[in-house]
């Protein structure tokens, strides 16, 4: 396996530089990614205390090495607050925070010993984010599938904030898929790679199968950005795939909230019964029943390059060495 660490696996204490984005909150996709050589986060903003408690555990319970927990700022109220501090208590070492100000968090991360992570859309929020204290700035391009805070392209972005902050550790997410993209973004000065979309399709991860279909068959033209889905967070453009629920939008003008085809129907039930909204934020669930591919399907445009399901060991290795042998054809000598 090449050796393709790089100081930010260094202050991160890894040793591949592949991060695996906030996009699971199975302890076994955490982990195993942490136990492959690179830092899985735990999607956390949505688990309420006993579950933060519960996955941190199982978590801990399956690997010695590093992991983080990502919160979304401005959906943070008290009780997510008081989770981020059980996380600092329990001795996470990494915090992940995005869609807000990273400031107020700054002296309460360090104090528990912990690095800070904030994601960016600008190279001028970059140096923001670092003047306030932030130790690594994820440069997240409008490629990247979920919640997607800026507007600029991977290529184009990584490189601007990697020259706004060369004091800084800076990660690169946004349609990062295989080694081809991983080693892309290495030169373009990024010290880790920030792989969402990728990692939602490993076997590990617990997936509604026609969720899973779905994303295996889908195409990196199969992708809209949009605000559509947004009960639950309002205003907050996201990347998902173009299923019925996007295409009648499009086909009706797509006209604003309130005044959408088949507003205010369930389209989905959670396990326990209750309705799941067409355009409402969640994604489905393995529990849920009725219309799940109606639902909102988070990916990126790196989608097309996901046509299997892997264990994260694999998608690691295989990133790593596919990346490995493109920068050492470049070898010189
Ligand atoms: C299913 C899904 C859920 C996500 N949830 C979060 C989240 O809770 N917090 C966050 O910071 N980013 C979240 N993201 C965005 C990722 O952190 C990341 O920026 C993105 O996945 C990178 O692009 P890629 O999907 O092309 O790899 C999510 C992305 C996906 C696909």
């Amino acid at each position: 396996m090449p050796d393709l660490s790089t100081p930010t696996c260094d202050l991160l204490g890894i040793a591949k530089p592949i991060v695996q984005a906030p996009v699971s909150v199975v302890p076994e996709v955490i982990a195993g990614v942490s136990n492959a050589g690179g830092l899985g986060i735990l999607q956390a903003t949505w688990l309420g205390a006993s579950q933060t408690r519960r996955r941190i555990a199982a978590i801990k319970s399956l690997t010695d090495r590093p992991f983080g927990t990502n919160y979304v700022v401005s959906l943070m109220g008290e009780n997510e607050h008081a989770d981020l501090d059980y996380a600092l208590e329990a001795g996470v070492p990494v915090i992940s925070t995005f869609w807000g100000d990273p400031a107020p968090f700054v002296e309460r991360v360090h104090a528990a010993g912990a690095l800070l992570f904030h994601t960016v859309g600008s190279a001028q929020e970059a140096r923001r984010a670092v003047d306030a204290g932030v130790d690594v700035v994820v440069a997240q391009g409008v490629e990247a599938g979920g919640h997607v805070w800026g507007e600029v392209s991977t290529l184009a972005l990584v490189p601007a904030v990697v020259d706004a902050v060369p004091d800084a550790h800076v990660i690169a997410a946004g349609g990062i898929a295989d080694g081809r993209g991983l080693a892309a973004v290495l030169a373009l000065g990024a010290g880790a790679a920030w792989v969402g979309t990728r990692f939602v399709m490993s076997r590990e991860n617990r997936m509604h199968p026609e969720h899973r279909a779905r994303m295996q068959a889908a195409r990196e033209t199969d992708t809209l950005h949009s605000s559509l889905f947004d009960i639950g967070w309002p205003d907050a453009p996201h990347r998902a795939l173009v299923n019925d629920t996007v295409e009648t939008w499009l086909a009706a003008g797509s006209p604003p909230s309130g005044e959408r085809p088949g507003e205010g129907e369930a389209v989905a039930h959670h396990a326990g019964g209750e309705p799941i909204p067409r355009y409402s934020m969640e994604d489905p669930l393995e529990s849920m029943t009725g219309d799940v591919t109606s639902m909102c399907m988070y990916a990126g445009q790196g989608i097309g390059l996901v046509n299997d399901e892997k264990l994260v060991a694999a998608i690691i290795d295989d990133m790593i060495s596919q990346a490995g042998a493109i920068l050492g054809s470049f070898g010189g000598d």
